[in-house]
Protein backbone atom coordinates (compact mmCIF):
# COMPACT_ATOMS: atom_id res chain seq x y z
CA UNK A 1 0.00 0.00 0.00
CA UNK A 2 1.44 3.66 -1.01
CA UNK A 3 0.58 6.08 2.03
CA UNK A 4 -0.67 9.75 0.17
CA UNK A 5 -2.94 12.62 0.62
CA UNK A 6 -6.39 13.59 -0.79
CA UNK A 7 -7.15 17.47 0.59
CA UNK A 8 -4.92 16.79 3.41
CA UNK A 9 -6.17 13.39 4.43
CA UNK A 10 -4.10 10.20 4.37
CA UNK A 11 -4.84 7.78 2.45
CA UNK A 12 -4.17 4.82 0.93
CA UNK A 13 -3.61 3.62 -2.64
CA UNK A 14 -3.04 -0.20 -3.76
CA UNK A 15 0.73 -0.47 -6.03
CA UNK A 16 0.09 0.79 -9.51
CA UNK A 17 -2.95 2.66 -8.79
CA UNK A 18 -3.46 6.18 -10.38
CA UNK A 19 -4.90 8.98 -8.51
CA UNK A 20 -8.16 8.51 -10.02
CA UNK A 21 -8.59 5.49 -9.03
CA UNK A 22 -7.55 5.56 -5.57
CA UNK A 23 -9.46 8.73 -4.79
CA UNK A 24 -12.34 6.76 -6.58
CA UNK A 25 -11.35 3.91 -3.84
CA UNK A 26 -11.23 6.50 -0.85
CA UNK A 27 -14.41 7.93 -1.77
CA UNK A 28 -13.32 11.21 -3.69
CA UNK A 29 -14.58 12.34 -6.45
CA UNK A 30 -12.86 13.18 -9.85
CA UNK A 31 -15.00 14.19 -12.86
CA UNK A 32 -14.30 12.42 -15.75
CA UNK A 33 -15.46 12.06 -19.54
CA UNK A 34 -12.68 10.03 -21.44
CA UNK A 35 -11.64 7.69 -18.26
CA UNK A 36 -13.51 4.27 -17.76
CA UNK A 37 -12.70 2.00 -15.47
CA UNK A 38 -13.13 -0.71 -18.02
CA UNK A 39 -11.35 0.58 -20.98
CA UNK A 40 -7.73 2.29 -21.72
CA UNK A 41 -6.42 5.40 -20.46
CA UNK A 42 -5.95 8.00 -23.42
CA UNK A 43 -6.23 11.33 -21.21
CA UNK A 44 -7.88 13.42 -23.73
CA UNK A 45 -10.38 15.55 -22.40
CA UNK A 46 -8.41 16.73 -19.30
CA UNK A 47 -11.77 17.47 -17.09
CA UNK A 48 -9.93 15.10 -14.30
CA UNK A 49 -7.12 17.83 -13.68
CA UNK A 50 -5.82 17.63 -10.25
CA UNK A 51 -3.15 19.79 -8.26
CA UNK A 52 -0.42 17.98 -7.08
CA UNK A 53 1.03 20.34 -3.79
CA UNK A 54 4.62 20.73 -3.84
CA UNK A 55 7.63 23.16 -2.73
CA UNK A 56 7.68 26.07 -5.24
CA UNK A 57 3.83 25.68 -5.93
CA UNK A 58 3.01 22.33 -7.31
CA UNK A 59 1.34 21.54 -10.49
CA UNK A 60 -1.84 20.56 -12.40
CA UNK A 61 -2.20 17.05 -13.99
CA UNK A 62 -4.65 14.80 -14.87
CA UNK A 63 -5.84 12.25 -12.47
CA UNK A 64 -6.84 9.54 -14.44
CA UNK A 65 -3.11 8.79 -15.75
CA UNK A 66 -1.42 10.01 -12.77
CA UNK A 67 0.18 7.34 -10.35
CA UNK A 68 -0.08 7.63 -7.30
CA UNK A 69 3.38 7.77 -5.28
CA UNK A 70 4.35 7.63 -1.39
CA UNK A 71 3.50 10.93 0.07
CA UNK A 72 1.89 13.07 -3.05
CA UNK A 73 -0.42 15.44 -2.08
CA UNK A 74 -3.45 15.51 -4.27
CA UNK A 75 -5.97 18.53 -3.96
CA UNK A 76 -9.17 17.78 -5.96
CA UNK A 77 -10.84 21.07 -5.70
CA UNK A 78 -8.96 23.83 -4.92
CA UNK A 79 -9.22 27.52 -6.60
CA UNK A 80 -6.47 26.49 -9.47
CA UNK A 81 -8.51 23.07 -10.14
CA UNK A 82 -11.74 24.51 -10.45
CA UNK A 83 -10.51 27.60 -12.71
CA UNK A 84 -9.08 24.75 -15.35
CA UNK A 85 -12.02 22.82 -15.31
CA UNK A 86 -14.30 26.06 -16.03
CA UNK A 87 -11.91 26.24 -18.87
CA UNK A 88 -11.72 22.66 -20.01
CA UNK A 89 -15.41 23.06 -20.00
CA UNK A 90 -15.51 26.56 -22.29
CA UNK A 91 -12.72 24.32 -24.37
CA UNK A 92 -15.37 21.52 -24.94
CA UNK A 93 -18.73 23.36 -25.41
CA UNK A 94 -16.73 24.96 -27.99
CA UNK A 95 -18.54 23.78 -31.16
CA UNK A 96 -21.30 22.16 -29.22
CA UNK A 97 -24.71 22.78 -30.16
CA UNK A 98 -25.95 22.86 -26.58
CA UNK A 99 -29.83 21.64 -27.45
CA UNK A 100 -29.81 19.81 -24.02
CA UNK A 101 -33.94 20.35 -24.82
CA UNK A 102 -34.38 17.48 -27.09
CA UNK A 103 -31.59 15.53 -26.08
CA UNK A 104 -32.48 11.85 -25.25
CA UNK A 105 -29.31 11.68 -22.84
CA UNK A 106 -30.59 14.96 -20.76
CA UNK A 107 -30.76 14.15 -16.99
CA UNK A 108 -27.85 11.43 -17.04
CA UNK A 109 -25.25 13.54 -19.83
CA UNK A 110 -22.11 13.99 -17.72
CA UNK A 111 -21.10 17.58 -19.68
CA UNK A 112 -24.47 19.00 -18.55
CA UNK A 113 -23.51 17.77 -14.90
CA UNK A 114 -20.54 19.18 -14.89
CA UNK A 115 -21.07 22.18 -17.20
CA UNK A 116 -23.78 23.55 -13.88
CA UNK A 117 -20.89 22.03 -11.62
CA UNK A 118 -17.52 23.54 -12.92
CA UNK A 119 -18.82 26.33 -15.42
CA UNK A 120 -22.33 27.71 -15.36
CA UNK A 121 -21.20 30.51 -17.89
CA UNK A 122 -21.88 31.26 -21.57
CA UNK A 123 -19.47 30.77 -23.91
CA UNK A 124 -16.70 33.26 -24.02
CA UNK A 125 -16.00 32.37 -27.54
CA UNK A 126 -16.71 35.31 -30.74
CA UNK A 127 -16.55 32.71 -33.06
CA UNK A 128 -19.11 31.09 -34.84
CA UNK A 129 -19.89 27.12 -34.16
CA UNK A 130 -18.10 24.90 -36.38
CA UNK A 131 -20.98 22.41 -37.69
CA UNK A 132 -21.00 18.71 -38.27
CA UNK A 133 -23.12 15.88 -39.18
CA UNK A 134 -26.35 16.20 -37.01
CA UNK A 135 -27.86 12.73 -37.93
CA UNK A 136 -24.89 10.21 -38.71
CA UNK A 137 -26.71 7.06 -39.25
CA UNK A 138 -23.98 5.02 -37.40
CA UNK A 139 -26.04 1.51 -37.87
CA UNK A 140 -29.79 0.39 -38.01
CA UNK A 141 -29.77 0.26 -34.08
CA UNK A 142 -27.18 3.80 -33.48
CA UNK A 143 -27.99 7.88 -34.66
CA UNK A 144 -24.74 10.14 -34.30
CA UNK A 145 -24.77 13.16 -33.26
CA UNK A 146 -20.97 14.33 -34.50
CA UNK A 147 -22.06 18.43 -33.22
CA UNK A 148 -22.91 16.66 -29.51
CA UNK A 149 -19.56 14.34 -29.94
CA UNK A 150 -16.80 15.58 -27.47
CA UNK A 151 -14.52 13.19 -28.95
CA UNK A 152 -13.65 11.31 -25.65
CA UNK A 153 -13.30 7.94 -28.03
CA UNK A 154 -14.92 5.57 -25.49
CA UNK A 155 -16.82 4.35 -28.15
CA UNK A 156 -13.95 3.44 -30.50
CA UNK A 157 -11.86 1.85 -27.78
CA UNK A 158 -14.99 -0.28 -27.04
CA UNK A 159 -14.96 -1.75 -30.50
CA UNK A 160 -11.37 -2.23 -30.12
CA UNK A 161 -10.94 -3.52 -26.26
CA UNK A 162 -13.73 -4.74 -25.44
CA UNK A 163 -16.32 -6.53 -28.45
CA UNK A 164 -13.14 -6.66 -30.77
CA UNK A 165 -14.80 -5.16 -33.91
CA UNK A 166 -12.71 -2.46 -34.57
CA UNK A 167 -15.47 -0.79 -35.78
CA UNK A 168 -15.12 2.52 -35.14
CA UNK A 169 -12.25 5.15 -35.53
CA UNK A 170 -12.00 9.43 -35.53
CA UNK A 171 -11.55 10.62 -39.10
CA UNK A 172 -9.83 14.31 -39.64
CA UNK A 173 -8.17 16.35 -37.37
CA UNK A 174 -8.80 19.32 -35.05
CA UNK A 175 -12.15 20.37 -35.34
CA UNK A 176 -13.05 18.37 -38.48
CA UNK A 177 -12.77 15.15 -36.35
CA UNK A 178 -15.65 13.04 -36.45
CA UNK A 179 -16.28 9.20 -34.85
CA UNK A 180 -17.31 7.15 -38.02
CA UNK A 181 -17.49 3.17 -38.74
CA UNK A 182 -15.03 1.09 -40.59
CA UNK A 183 -16.42 0.72 -43.99
CA UNK A 184 -16.49 -3.09 -43.55
CA UNK A 185 -19.68 -2.99 -42.07
CA UNK A 186 -18.52 -4.37 -38.88
CA UNK A 187 -20.61 -1.63 -36.39
CA UNK A 188 -23.91 -3.37 -38.19
CA UNK A 189 -22.59 -6.59 -37.11
CA UNK A 190 -21.54 -6.15 -33.88
CA UNK A 191 -23.67 -8.09 -31.55
CA UNK A 192 -22.32 -5.59 -28.45
CA UNK A 193 -22.48 -2.04 -30.32
CA UNK A 194 -25.12 -0.53 -27.94
CA UNK A 195 -23.25 -0.45 -25.26
CA UNK A 196 -21.45 2.32 -26.55
CA UNK A 197 -24.91 4.36 -26.19
CA UNK A 198 -24.23 4.19 -22.43
CA UNK A 199 -20.37 4.91 -22.06
CA UNK A 200 -20.90 7.75 -24.09
CA UNK A 201 -20.82 10.32 -22.00
CA UNK A 202 -22.43 13.04 -23.94
CA UNK A 203 -26.06 12.80 -26.31
CA UNK A 204 -23.71 11.85 -29.28
CA UNK A 205 -24.81 8.44 -29.53
CA UNK A 206 -28.37 7.37 -29.22
CA UNK A 207 -30.63 4.46 -29.55
CA UNK A 208 -32.82 4.49 -32.67
CA UNK A 209 -35.43 2.15 -30.23
CA UNK A 210 -35.22 4.88 -27.37
CA UNK A 211 -35.09 8.17 -29.62
CA UNK A 212 -37.01 10.68 -28.43
CA UNK A 213 -39.53 8.16 -26.97
CA UNK A 214 -39.43 9.56 -23.17
CA UNK A 215 -37.60 11.61 -20.93
CA UNK A 216 -35.27 9.50 -18.96
CA UNK A 217 -36.53 11.39 -15.64
CA UNK A 218 -40.41 10.00 -16.20
CA UNK A 219 -38.62 6.43 -16.00
CA UNK A 220 -37.51 3.85 -13.62
CA UNK A 221 -35.55 0.98 -13.08
CA UNK A 222 -36.16 -2.85 -12.04
CA UNK A 223 -33.61 -4.93 -11.50
CA UNK A 224 -34.00 -7.92 -13.69
CA UNK A 225 -32.18 -10.87 -15.27
CA UNK A 226 -31.95 -11.34 -19.09
CA UNK A 227 -33.74 -14.20 -20.45
CA UNK A 228 -31.69 -14.18 -23.59
CA UNK A 229 -29.20 -16.77 -22.73
CA UNK A 230 -27.38 -19.22 -20.02
CA UNK A 231 -25.57 -16.32 -19.30
CA UNK A 232 -28.57 -14.52 -17.68
CA UNK A 233 -26.58 -11.12 -17.49
CA UNK A 234 -27.98 -8.72 -15.21
CA UNK A 235 -30.02 -6.03 -16.27
CA UNK A 236 -31.93 -2.75 -15.83
CA UNK A 237 -35.61 -3.08 -17.15
CA UNK A 238 -36.64 0.62 -17.65
CA UNK A 239 -40.29 1.41 -17.50
CA UNK A 240 -42.68 4.53 -16.76
CA UNK A 241 -42.99 6.00 -13.32
CA UNK A 242 -46.78 4.92 -11.80
CA UNK A 243 -46.64 9.04 -10.69
CA UNK A 244 -45.79 9.73 -14.57
CA UNK A 245 -48.41 7.21 -16.43
CA UNK A 246 -49.12 8.40 -19.55
CA UNK A 247 -53.78 9.91 -19.67
CA UNK A 248 -53.24 7.60 -23.44
CA UNK A 249 -55.54 5.79 -25.17
CA UNK A 250 -53.77 2.97 -25.63
CA UNK A 251 -52.78 1.39 -21.69
CA UNK A 252 -49.92 -0.79 -23.00
CA UNK A 253 -47.76 3.05 -23.64
CA UNK A 254 -47.84 2.65 -19.60
CA UNK A 255 -46.62 -0.39 -19.01
CA UNK A 256 -44.11 -1.00 -21.93
CA UNK A 257 -40.27 -1.80 -21.82
CA UNK A 258 -38.86 1.29 -22.74
CA UNK A 259 -35.12 0.61 -22.24
CA UNK A 260 -32.35 -1.71 -21.59
CA UNK A 261 -29.47 -1.03 -19.94
CA UNK A 262 -26.38 -3.38 -17.98
CA UNK A 263 -26.44 -3.93 -14.19
CA UNK A 264 -23.31 -4.04 -13.60
CA UNK A 265 -22.31 -7.63 -12.19
CA UNK A 266 -18.89 -8.62 -11.79
CA UNK A 267 -19.68 -11.74 -11.23
CA UNK A 268 -21.83 -12.38 -14.27
CA UNK A 269 -21.26 -9.90 -16.79
CA UNK A 270 -19.04 -7.07 -15.76
CA UNK A 271 -20.35 -3.68 -17.04
CA UNK A 272 -21.78 -5.09 -20.74
CA UNK A 273 -24.88 -6.94 -22.24
CA UNK A 274 -25.46 -7.79 -25.72
CA UNK A 275 -27.57 -6.29 -28.21
CA UNK A 276 -30.06 -9.21 -27.40
CA UNK A 277 -31.09 -7.93 -24.26
CA UNK A 278 -31.92 -4.25 -25.39
CA UNK A 279 -34.34 -5.59 -27.78
CA UNK A 280 -36.44 -7.90 -24.90
CA UNK A 281 -39.31 -5.59 -25.42
CA UNK A 282 -39.44 -7.17 -28.57
CA UNK A 283 -39.99 -10.68 -27.23
CA UNK A 284 -42.21 -9.44 -24.06
CA UNK A 285 -44.93 -7.23 -25.98
CA UNK A 286 -45.87 -10.25 -28.17
CA UNK A 287 -49.65 -10.70 -27.93
CA UNK A 288 -50.37 -12.67 -24.96
CA UNK A 289 -52.68 -15.66 -24.03
CA UNK A 290 -55.26 -14.58 -21.41
CA UNK A 291 -57.89 -16.95 -21.79
CA UNK A 292 -58.10 -20.37 -20.04
CA UNK A 293 -59.46 -23.04 -22.62
CA UNK A 294 -60.36 -26.39 -22.77
CA UNK A 295 -59.76 -27.86 -26.62
CA UNK A 296 -59.74 -24.25 -28.00
CA UNK A 297 -63.14 -23.38 -25.89
CA UNK A 298 -62.89 -20.52 -23.45
CA UNK A 299 -63.63 -21.92 -20.24
CA UNK A 300 -63.64 -19.96 -17.01
CA UNK A 301 -59.90 -20.73 -14.61
CA UNK A 302 -61.48 -22.83 -12.36
CA UNK A 303 -63.10 -24.88 -14.42
CA UNK A 304 -59.66 -25.35 -16.15
CA UNK A 305 -57.99 -26.31 -12.95
CA UNK A 306 -60.72 -28.94 -11.77
CA UNK A 307 -60.05 -30.69 -15.73
CA UNK A 308 -56.39 -30.60 -15.54
CA UNK A 309 -56.63 -32.12 -12.07
CA UNK A 310 -58.94 -34.62 -13.34
CA UNK A 311 -56.78 -35.40 -16.58
CA UNK A 312 -53.67 -36.31 -13.34
CA UNK A 313 -55.66 -38.06 -11.22
CA UNK A 314 -56.87 -40.34 -14.30
CA UNK A 315 -53.47 -40.84 -15.92
CA UNK A 316 -51.23 -43.78 -15.73
CA UNK A 317 -48.31 -42.56 -17.12
CA UNK A 318 -47.97 -38.83 -17.23
CA UNK A 319 -44.90 -37.28 -18.63
CA UNK A 320 -43.87 -33.37 -18.17
CA UNK A 321 -42.09 -31.10 -19.91
CA UNK A 322 -40.37 -28.69 -17.50
CA UNK A 323 -39.73 -25.02 -18.78
CA UNK A 324 -36.02 -23.89 -18.70
CA UNK A 325 -37.67 -20.35 -18.81
CA UNK A 326 -38.86 -21.11 -15.35
CA UNK A 327 -38.18 -19.71 -12.20
CA UNK A 328 -36.07 -21.62 -9.28
CA UNK A 329 -39.58 -20.73 -7.50
CA UNK A 330 -41.77 -22.12 -9.74
CA UNK A 331 -39.23 -25.42 -10.13
CA UNK A 332 -39.44 -25.94 -6.50
CA UNK A 333 -43.23 -25.24 -6.62
CA UNK A 334 -43.70 -27.76 -9.76
CA UNK A 335 -41.10 -30.46 -7.48
CA UNK A 336 -43.05 -30.48 -4.62
CA UNK A 337 -46.92 -30.46 -6.39
CA UNK A 338 -46.44 -32.59 -9.10
CA UNK A 339 -42.77 -33.98 -9.20
CA UNK A 340 -43.79 -37.29 -7.71
CA UNK A 341 -46.71 -37.46 -10.01
CA UNK A 342 -45.14 -37.15 -13.55
CA UNK A 343 -42.04 -38.27 -15.02
CA UNK A 344 -39.94 -34.80 -15.96
CA UNK A 345 -37.79 -34.28 -18.27
CA UNK A 346 -36.62 -30.09 -19.33
CA UNK A 347 -36.99 -28.79 -22.71
CA UNK A 348 -35.73 -25.79 -23.89
CA UNK A 349 -37.82 -23.13 -24.84
CA UNK A 350 -35.75 -21.01 -27.10
CA UNK A 351 -33.36 -21.57 -29.59
CA UNK A 352 -31.08 -19.62 -31.39
CA UNK A 353 -32.91 -17.02 -34.04
CA UNK A 354 -31.18 -17.28 -37.75
CA UNK A 355 -28.49 -14.48 -38.07
CA UNK A 356 -28.10 -14.35 -33.77
CA UNK A 357 -24.48 -14.82 -32.56
CA UNK A 358 -24.62 -18.68 -31.51
CA UNK A 359 -21.83 -18.17 -28.75
CA UNK A 360 -18.44 -16.02 -27.91
CA UNK A 361 -15.56 -15.15 -25.78
CA UNK A 362 -16.92 -12.33 -24.40
CA UNK A 363 -21.03 -13.35 -22.69
CA UNK A 364 -22.89 -15.01 -25.35
CA UNK A 365 -23.81 -18.93 -25.00
CA UNK A 366 -24.99 -21.06 -27.12
CA UNK A 367 -28.26 -22.24 -24.48
CA UNK A 368 -30.95 -19.54 -25.39
CA UNK A 369 -32.31 -19.98 -22.11
CA UNK A 370 -32.13 -18.56 -18.68
CA UNK A 371 -32.42 -21.27 -16.64
CA UNK A 372 -31.51 -24.83 -17.51
CA UNK A 373 -28.95 -25.18 -14.97
CA UNK A 374 -31.49 -24.24 -11.99
CA UNK A 375 -33.83 -26.45 -13.93
CA UNK A 376 -31.55 -29.52 -14.94
CA UNK A 377 -30.79 -29.29 -10.75
CA UNK A 378 -33.96 -30.81 -9.99
CA UNK A 379 -34.83 -32.66 -13.55
CA UNK A 380 -33.07 -34.59 -15.86
CA UNK A 381 -32.74 -32.81 -19.61
CA UNK A 382 -35.03 -34.24 -22.78
CA UNK A 383 -33.33 -36.49 -24.52
CA UNK A 384 -31.86 -35.43 -28.19
CA UNK A 385 -34.39 -38.90 -29.34
CA UNK A 386 -37.89 -36.94 -27.82
CA UNK A 387 -39.50 -39.53 -28.44
CA UNK A 388 -37.73 -41.74 -26.09
CA UNK A 389 -38.92 -39.55 -23.18
CA UNK A 390 -42.47 -40.58 -23.76
CA UNK A 391 -43.01 -44.55 -22.73
CA UNK A 392 -45.44 -45.96 -24.96
CA UNK A 393 -48.47 -45.99 -22.69
CA UNK A 394 -48.24 -42.16 -22.14
CA UNK A 395 -51.71 -40.96 -21.73
CA UNK A 396 -50.88 -37.11 -20.11
CA UNK A 397 -48.32 -35.36 -21.43
CA UNK A 398 -48.13 -31.56 -19.20
CA UNK A 399 -46.29 -29.36 -21.35
CA UNK A 400 -44.63 -25.93 -19.97
CA UNK A 401 -43.63 -22.80 -21.74
CA UNK A 402 -43.39 -22.78 -25.45
CA UNK A 403 -40.41 -23.96 -27.89
CA UNK A 404 -41.90 -27.39 -28.52
CA UNK A 405 -44.06 -28.45 -31.22
CA UNK A 406 -46.89 -30.49 -30.67
CA UNK A 407 -46.15 -32.91 -33.60
CA UNK A 408 -43.49 -34.36 -30.97
CA UNK A 409 -46.44 -35.85 -28.80
CA UNK A 410 -47.32 -39.20 -28.54
CA UNK A 411 -50.77 -39.31 -30.51
CA UNK A 412 -53.36 -40.34 -27.79
CA UNK A 413 -51.82 -38.30 -25.04
CA UNK A 414 -54.34 -36.17 -23.29
CA UNK A 415 -52.49 -32.58 -23.21
CA UNK A 416 -52.37 -29.94 -20.00
CA UNK A 417 -50.70 -26.57 -21.70
CA UNK A 418 -49.55 -23.96 -19.60
CA UNK A 419 -47.64 -20.78 -21.74
CA UNK A 420 -47.99 -16.90 -21.78
CA UNK A 421 -48.60 -16.32 -25.56
CA UNK A 422 -51.02 -16.41 -28.28
CA UNK A 423 -49.86 -19.61 -29.99
CA UNK A 424 -51.90 -22.15 -31.80
CA UNK A 425 -50.58 -24.60 -29.49
CA UNK A 426 -52.73 -23.67 -26.87
CA UNK A 427 -56.04 -24.29 -28.79
CA UNK A 428 -54.67 -28.16 -29.15
CA UNK A 429 -54.20 -28.37 -25.54
CA UNK A 430 -56.96 -30.31 -23.88
CA UNK A 431 -56.33 -28.07 -21.28
CA UNK A 432 -54.97 -24.66 -21.92
CA UNK A 433 -53.48 -22.27 -18.57
CA UNK A 434 -52.38 -18.94 -19.44
CA UNK A 435 -49.04 -18.13 -17.44
CA UNK A 436 -47.29 -14.74 -16.01
CA UNK A 437 -44.20 -13.87 -17.95
CA UNK A 438 -40.60 -12.76 -15.60
CA UNK A 439 -41.88 -9.05 -15.80
CA UNK A 440 -44.77 -9.71 -13.53
CA UNK A 441 -43.44 -11.82 -10.88
CA UNK A 442 -40.12 -11.91 -8.64
CA UNK A 443 -37.84 -15.07 -9.14
CA UNK A 444 -34.58 -16.78 -9.82
CA UNK A 445 -32.88 -17.71 -12.52
CA UNK A 446 -29.55 -19.90 -12.02
CA UNK A 447 -26.90 -19.61 -14.52
CA UNK A 448 -24.94 -21.63 -16.24
CA UNK A 449 -21.93 -20.92 -13.81
CA UNK A 450 -24.08 -21.90 -11.09
CA UNK A 451 -24.84 -17.83 -10.11
CA UNK A 452 -28.02 -16.88 -9.36
CA UNK A 453 -29.54 -13.64 -9.87
CA UNK A 454 -32.97 -12.27 -9.36
CA UNK A 455 -35.38 -10.13 -10.66
CA UNK A 456 -38.49 -8.13 -9.64
CA UNK A 457 -41.86 -7.50 -11.59
CA UNK A 458 -42.33 -4.39 -13.18
CA UNK A 459 -45.85 -4.53 -14.21
CA UNK A 460 -49.28 -6.36 -13.26
CA UNK A 461 -50.09 -9.31 -14.75
CA UNK A 462 -52.79 -8.63 -17.56
CA UNK A 463 -56.62 -10.09 -15.89
CA UNK A 464 -57.26 -13.73 -16.67
CA UNK A 465 -53.43 -14.94 -16.42
CA UNK A 466 -52.37 -17.26 -13.26
CA UNK A 467 -48.71 -17.74 -11.78
CA UNK A 468 -47.70 -21.00 -12.40
CA UNK A 469 -46.19 -21.82 -8.93
CA UNK A 470 -50.03 -21.04 -7.86
CA UNK A 471 -51.34 -23.29 -10.66
CA UNK A 472 -49.05 -26.18 -9.81
CA UNK A 473 -50.61 -25.56 -5.44
CA UNK A 474 -54.01 -25.97 -7.71
CA UNK A 475 -53.02 -28.95 -9.47
CA UNK A 476 -51.58 -30.72 -6.85
CA UNK A 477 -53.22 -34.27 -5.74
CA UNK A 478 -55.02 -33.17 -2.76
CA UNK A 479 -54.44 -29.42 -3.45
CA UNK A 480 -57.23 -27.07 -3.21
CA UNK A 481 -59.48 -26.83 -6.39
S1 LIG B 1 -19.50 9.59 -29.70
FE1 LIG B 1 -19.58 9.72 -27.46
S2 LIG B 1 -18.27 8.02 -26.78
FE2 LIG B 1 -17.78 8.38 -28.93
S3 LIG B 1 -16.08 9.82 -28.89
FE3 LIG B 1 -17.94 11.04 -29.09
S4 LIG B 1 -18.45 11.58 -26.99
FE4 LIG B 1 -17.01 9.90 -26.87
S1 LIG C 1 -25.14 -12.48 -23.25
FE1 LIG C 1 -27.03 -13.65 -23.01
S2 LIG C 1 -27.82 -13.05 -21.00
FE2 LIG C 1 -26.26 -11.54 -21.56
S3 LIG C 1 -27.38 -9.87 -22.55
FE3 LIG C 1 -26.76 -11.28 -24.18
S4 LIG C 1 -28.48 -12.71 -24.46
FE4 LIG C 1 -28.76 -11.66 -22.50
S1 LIG D 1 -10.76 11.62 -17.60
FE1 LIG D 1 -8.68 12.09 -17.38
S2 LIG D 1 -8.19 13.06 -19.24
FE2 LIG D 1 -10.25 12.43 -19.54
Amino acid sequence: MIDFFINGHPVQAEDNQTVMQAAKANGYFIPYFCWHPHLSVPGNCRICTVEVEADGGGWLDIACNMPVTKGMRVLTDSDRVRQRRKETLQFITLNHPVDCGICDKAGECTLQDYHYQYNGSPSVSRDAKVHATKHFPLSERIVLDNERCILCTRCVRFTREISKTHALGVQNRGDHSLIRPVEDGAFEHDAYSDNVIDICPVGALLSRQFLHKARVWYLKPTASVCPGCSRGCSIDIWHRKSEWKLKALDARQNARIDRVTPRENPAVNGPWICNKARDLAKSFERARATQSMQKAQPVALHQAITSARALIAAARRPVALVSSWASNEELAAFQAALGVRFSCFVKPDAQAEPGEVIEDDLLIRADKNPNTAGAGALFPALPGDVASAFPPDTDLVLVWGEGFSFAQLPPNARIIYLNSWLQPENGHADVFLPISVMTERRGHFTNFEGVVGAFEPCFDKPAGVSDAEALFAALAPGGAS
